[in-house]
């Protein structure tokens, strides 16, 4: 093989990385997500078979038949191919596509669930709001039952932020002072990757969160659960370290130590699925990691260092923490 032949194909092949995985839109798990994907291969289709046509037409102004170049130098085709042709074609896909983007069947109607996310530099507060009025607050991810008309009531704690679970369905912007509204059905179970989409500031690329679609019946037990307070683990010695560092100014751990407020609730921080907003996994090695070097890990982020803990302080606060389940 050519040495350019290996560079278009080393080139192809880190472009189509990006194609795949649990963070692709290209894996539509319901119809939302399905129409942006629609929208978008129409677009690529039509823009390629723009592109090709100017393509041609440039290479018949260089180097095409003497007679060809005389056609195409005619007002009429100046007028034709220069004005019109690109008025009708970008008017019609701008037209098309927010119509297809906007005429949604599920924006009428009483939704399923209720969740509001709130975009903070730079983690998301996901609290669930249940119709007997109870609020059920978590973090950094969002668990829904599949085959359900979800609400999501986004809004902003500081500056623009922008939810987007490639996936679920396209990206809407989170407004400080302002709530959108975004609807949409999950259809295929699964467990996916979301991102902050607007720049918000220096940790924004470390803005991530999860999407978690199970069923109806599983969705209802992690609720009860997750509405419930924390386990009491009084006499855990991790618990102590928390009361005297201070965490609980705040992070709430719910029905024990608060008031919280500031930071991610840790009422059942144990359970989730990834530290720092999708940066660490989550266990006690990452627990301990985080509280050692988060300034590090996540540049900027809001929390205090807390180097001062002793080596037996932080083990014993990140098993505290993880045994919050
Ligand atoms: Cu939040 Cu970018």
């Amino acid at each position: 093989m050519k040495r350019w032949q290996s560079c278009i194909l080393l080139f192809s092949a880190l472009l189509l990385t990006a194609c795949d995985g649990d963070q692709s839109m290209f894996r539509p798990a319901g119809s939302e997500a399905d129409k942006v994907v629609f929208l978008y291969w129409t677009m690529v289709i039509g823009f390629a078979f723009v592109f090709f046509l100017v393509m041609g037409l440039v290479l018949i102004a260089f180097a095409g038949p003497s007679q060809w170049r005389v056609w195409l130098q005619s007002e009429k085709q100046i007028i034709g191919l220069g004005l019109v042709f690109p008025v009708i074609v970008l008017s019609g896909l701008l037209v098309w596509g927010y119509l297809l983007l906007g005429s949604s069947s599920l924006a009428n109607g009483k939704p399923d669930l209720k969740i509001r996310v709130e975009g903070a530099q730079w983690w998301w507060r996901v609290t669930y709001l249940l119709e007997d009025g109870a609020r059920v607050e978590t973090a950094n991810e969002v668990r829904i039952p599949v085959g359900k008309l979800i609400e999501l009531e986004l809004v902003s704690a500081d500056v623009l932020h922008s939810f987007w679970v490639p996936a679920w369905t396209g990206k809407m912007d989170m407004i400080p002072g302002h709530t959108n509204i975004l609807r949409f059905v999950v259809d295929t179970p699964g467990t996916v990757k979301g991102q902050c989409a607007e720049y918000c500031g220096g940790a924004h690329a470390f803005m991530s969160l999860y999407g978690v679609a199970i069923d109806e019946q599983t969705f209802e037990s992690w609720l009860e659960a997750e509405s419930a307070p924390a386990v009491p683990l009084s006499q855990h010695p991790g618990r102590q370290v928390y009361l005297s560092t201070g965490c609980g100014a705040c992070h709430q751990v719910r029905g024990q130590i608060g008031p919280g407020g500031s930071g991610p609730d840790l009422t059942h921080v144990g359970s989730r699925l990834s530290l720092g907003a999708g940066i660490l996994p989550n266990d006690t090695e990452a627990f301990e990691r985080w509280m050692a070097r988060h300034p590090f890990i996540k540049p900027g982020n809001r929390m205090p260092a807390f180097g001062f803990l002793s080596d037996l302080e932080r083990r014993q606060l990140a098993r505290y923490l993880d045994a919050l389940e």
